[in-house]
């Protein structure tokens, strides 16, 4: 019974079809000149209500770092969350990519970043810092948050008005966007760019996908370098048509939003079982399909050593852990949660 994280999940059956049927072609042209990957940009620009450029690539991290290198010179600033995959996951990948550019961390509210807060963190800077500071340039977030938190359609809007006030591109991280989305009635478009988001990491893996992510651009400007900036980042793959088989069964039939769901709700009833339990304490409002709590260490302990496995740290005595539910979480094994946890 497994809860430490939504990829150590399997592949959907549907997604393994989809490779199996793309398979069926002997030959198909290479480097994303496949009607396969075509036919994916159709889907998604349908998807997002907008005309989109797609690139597929294999990991978030790589979708991460490629949408930084084209918003961010080597001399500029990203604003982020400490905590943020980007920041605290990626060995550094996003300045590496981009050449050197330096994330700059904001305060969160509820794993999430304001607009006052991103407001605050800029003010104050201007042409008299000269050369000799890191030029603001960017700013990502992540959706869903890292505490399993959602971002609104309107407070993604006033991050967008205040990043277009300060000159940045705005790029969302979306290894969860599926559960974003599935956690409320805003639309992708809503959630990206309506808000005046300029890029984002489209993820599939972590809900259902083999190996698949996509780096979605609405703004055609910095799509110009990219295929030039994912080849030389080693990510353009020759056998192209594999991922974007998957990214294309992903949304096919609403497939990743009914994988969503599923997770997001088999989270809200372990956060309820979470809630009730003595001593246990939610860190975060649960509106995605990751939670947070904190409890006496022997409440993590006694549940562990029942079989159910997931991540603590923090505090020796009352430490936190996280619970990822995902598509493929048996339902049997939150009604075990919940009844080990009694
Ligand atoms: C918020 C977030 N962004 C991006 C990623 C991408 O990770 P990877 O490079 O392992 O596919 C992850 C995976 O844990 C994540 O949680």
């Amino acid at each position: 019974m497994n809860f430490a994280s939504d990829n150590v999940t399997g592949v959907a059956p549907e997604i393994m079809d989809a490779l199996a049927r793309a398979n069926e072609t002997v030959a198909m042209m290479p480097y994303g000149a496949d009607e396969i990957t075509a036919r994916v940009e159709t889907a998604f620009a349908e998807l997002f209500q907008h005309e989109v450029a797609v690139f597929p690539v294999a990991t978030g991290t790589a979708a991460n770092a490629l949408s930084m290198s084209v918003m961010c010179p080597p001399y500029g600033a990203i604003y982020c969350l400490e905590e943020s995959h980007a920041n605290a996951d990626e060995c550094g990948a996003p300045e590496f990519y981009t050449g050197g550019a330096k994330l700059v961390a904001v305060p969160e509210v509820e794993g999430k970043m304001t607009a006052s807060a991103l407001d605050a963190r800029l003010a104050g800077r201007g042409p008299a810092d000269g050369v000799h500071v890191v030029q603001p340039a960017a700013v990502t977030i992540t959706q869903a948050s890292e505490m399993g938190t959602v971002y609104s359609a309107d407070d993604l809007a006033a991050l967008g008005e205040t990043a277009r006030k300060w000159g940045l591109k705005l790029h969302v991280d979306g290894a969860r966007f599926a559960n974003a989305v599935a956690a409320g009635n805003q639309s992708p478009a809503d959630l990206t760019w309506r808000a005046g988001v300029d890029i984002m990491s489209f993820g599939a893996t972590k809900n259902g996908a083999m190996a698949a992510e996509a780096v979605v651009v609405f703004d055609p400007a910095l799509a110009e370098t990219l295929g030039f900036r994912r080849k030389r980042g080693a990510h353009l793959f020759s056998k192209m048509r594999f991922l974007s088989a998957q990214l294309e069964a992903y949304v096919k039939d609403d497939l990743w939003l009914r994988h969503a769901r599923h997770a997001n709700s088999l989270a809200a009833r372990m956060a309820t079982a979470l809630d009730s339990a003595p001593g246990v304490e939610l860190d975060y409002p649960v509106e995605a399909n990751e939670i947070f709590a904190s409890a006496p260490k022997a409440v993590w302990q006694k549940l562990q050593a029942a079989g159910f496995i997931f991540y603590t740290w923090g505090d020796a005595e009352r430490p936190s852990a996280r619970f990822v539910t995902a598509f493929d979480t048996d339902d049997q094994h939150v009604d075990a949660f919940a009844a080990a946890l009694k």
